[in-house]
C-alpha cells in the first residue's frame, strides 16, 4: 500500500524516518524527484536510479567540493572530496595505487583474514555475541589502522578520534580536538616513514610520485584522517546490514554455507538492498535548471542511493533481498569523478567477514530478531543495525 505523504513535511537530515524505504517509495510513486527539506533548508530529493547516477556524475553542476567545503572542511581539512578537476585527479592518483583491485587478494590473505579471525577468537568459545559491538564496528577500524602501519597499541586512540570526527555535526569542539590530536600523533609517524619507508600505506603515500608531484605532509595527514569517516564509518554499518540481511533470510545463509563462492553475490545484493550510506547530499551552487528541475542557489540536492537501488525500472521486485539476483548496485559507491576510492577494499572486507564468520560460527542465528532496528547513525543518511545479538555452536578450544 502506498501512503500519501508530502516531501515538504520530511526533513531528510534530521527526521528519524524508521520506514525510510516506504517513505522514498511513496515519494517516487508521484514522480522521479520530490521537493523536501534537509536540515531545515529547501531540498530536492532524487529518487530514480537514472537521476541519482546522473547527479553523482555531474560534478560540474553539483560539485562535491561545494558540499564538502561546507560540511567537512573545517574539521577534516581540504580532503580530495573538497577538490575538483585537475587538482582532484592529481591528488587522487597519488593515493590510489594502494586501493587497486589487483591488490585485494594479497590484502585479504595478509591483513583482512588474520584480523577477522583475531576478532572471532575473542568470542567463538562463548556461543553468543553482539556482532555489532564485537565484530562489525571493530573490523574496518582495525583493517584501516593496520593498513596505515599504526602500532596496534595505539588503535584504541584512533577509535576515539574517529568517533569524535564522525560526530562533528553534534559536537564540533570534540571533533576539532580529535582532528588536532590526530595530526600531532601523525607528525612524527610520517616523518619516520619519510626517513625509513616500509611496506605500509603511509610509506606508500610518502613515496608516491606522479610527474614529479608528491604529497605534502599536510596532504598525508588530511588523507589519513579521511580514511576513518570515509572508509570505516561507511563499511561498518554496511557490514551490519549485510549480516542482518543474511541472518533474517536463513535459507539464503544456508545456501552460502554450501556455496561459499556465492558470498560475493550476497555482498553485492546487500550493497543494493541496504547499503550503509542511504543518502549523499550535494548543493546547487547557483540558480539553475537541471533535467527540468528548477533550483535556486543553496538548494540541497539529495542523491537517494536507497531509492535508486530499489528502482523497479532497474531491479524487478526491488524490496526482495535475493542473493540469486546477481545484480550490482550501480550507485552504492557513488559515481563519476568522486566514486569511492576504497570500493574494492570495502567489498573485500565484507566478503572476508562473511566467510570467516560462517567458517568459525556454525549454527549462527539471530537472537530476538524483532529487537534489531536498522536506524540512522546520525540522521537517516547513514544507516545500520543498533545491535546484532547472535547465538552459535561454541568453538571448543584444542
Ligand atoms: C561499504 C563501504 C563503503 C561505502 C558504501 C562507500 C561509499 C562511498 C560513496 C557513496 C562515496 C562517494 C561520496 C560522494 O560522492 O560524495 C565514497 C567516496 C569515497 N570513499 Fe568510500 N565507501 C565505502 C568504503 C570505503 C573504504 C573502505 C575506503 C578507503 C579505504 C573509502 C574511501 C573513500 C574515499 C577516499 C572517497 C572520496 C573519493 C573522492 O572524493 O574522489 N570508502 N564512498
Amino acid at each position: 500500500m502506498t501512503v500519501l505523504i508530502d516531501g515538504a513535511d520530511i526533513d531528510f537530515g534530521t527526521d528519524e524516518l524508521p520506514d525510510l524505504h516506504g517513505t522514498l517509495r511513496a515519494l517516487r510513486s508521484r514522480g522521479p524527484y520530490a521537493r523536501t527539506t534537509y536540515r531545515g533548508m529547501p531540498a530536492v530529493v532524487l529518487l530514480t536510479n537514472e537521476l541519482v547516477a546522473a547527479g553523482f556524475k555531474d560534478d560540474e553542476t553539483f560539485p562535491a567540493a561545494a558540499m564538502y567545503n561546507l560540511t567537512t572542511l573545517p574539521v577534516m581539512g581540504k580532503t580530495m572530496q573538497c577538490m575538483a578537476g585537475q587538482e582532484h585527479r592529481t591528488n587522487r592518483a597519488l593515493v590510489s595505487g594502494a586501493f587497486r583491485r589487483s591488490l585485494m587478494a594479497t590484502y585479504t590473505a595478509e591483513l583482512l583474514e588474520p584480523i577477522a579471525h583475531r576478532l572471532v577468537d575473542d568470542f567463538a568459545g562463548s556461543g553468543t555475541a553482539d556482532l555489532t559491538a564485537e565484530f562489525t564496528r571493530q573490523f574496518p577500524l582495525q583493517v584501516t589502522s593496520a593498513m596505515l602501519g599504526l602500532p596496534m597499541a595505539d588503535w584504541p586512540k584512533f577509535a576515539g578520534w574517529a568517533h569524535d570526527l564522525f560526530f562533528y555535526p553534534t559536537d564540533p569542539e570534540a571533533a576539532l580536538r580529535a582532528s588536532k590530536a590526530f595530526t600531532e600523533y601523525l607528525k612524527p609517524f610520517v616523518a619516520e616513514k619519510r626517513s625509513n619507508p616500509a611496506d605500509d600505506l603511509v610509506s606508500k603515500l610518502v613515496t608516491a610520485e606522479i610527474d614529479g608531484v608528491r604529497l605534502t605532509d599536510e596532504e598525508i595527514y588530511v588523507f589519513t584522517r579521511l580514511l576513518f569517516p570515509a572508509g570505516v564509518d561507511t563499511t561498518y554499518p554496511s557490514l551490519g546490514n549485510l549480516l542482518w540481511a543474511l541472518l533474517t533470510h536463513p535459507e539464503q545463509l544456508d545456501h552460502l554455507r554450501a556455496n561459499p563462492q556465492d558470498i560475493r553475490w550476497a555482498v553485492q545484493e546487500a550493497m543494493r538492498w541496504e547499503p550503509g550510506p542511504a543518502i549523499v547530499p550535494r548543493i546547487a551552487p547557483t540558480d539553475l535548471t537541471w533535467r527540468g528541475i528548477e533550483m535556486s542557489a543553496g538548494t540541497w540536492v539529495l542523491l537517494a542511493i536507497a531509492a535508486a537501488n530499489r528502482d523497479p525500472q532497474v531491479y524487478p521486485d526491488p524490496n526482495r533481498f535475493d542473493i540469486g539476483r546477481h545484480a550490482v548496485a550501480s550507485v552504492s559507491f557513488g559515481n563519476g569523478p568522486h566514486v569511492c576510492l576504497g570500493q574494492f577494499l570495502a567489498l573485500a572486507q565484507l566478503e572476508t567477514a562473511v566467510r570467516v564468520l560462517l567458517d568459525r560460527l556454525p549454527g549462527l542465528r539471530l537472537v530476538e530478531p524483532e529487537s534489531v532496528r536498522i536506524a540512522g547513525l546520525l540522521g537517516p543518511e547513514l544507516r545500520g543495525p543498533s545491535q546484532l545479538r547472535v547465538a552459535f555452536d561454541p568453538e571448543v578450544s584444542a
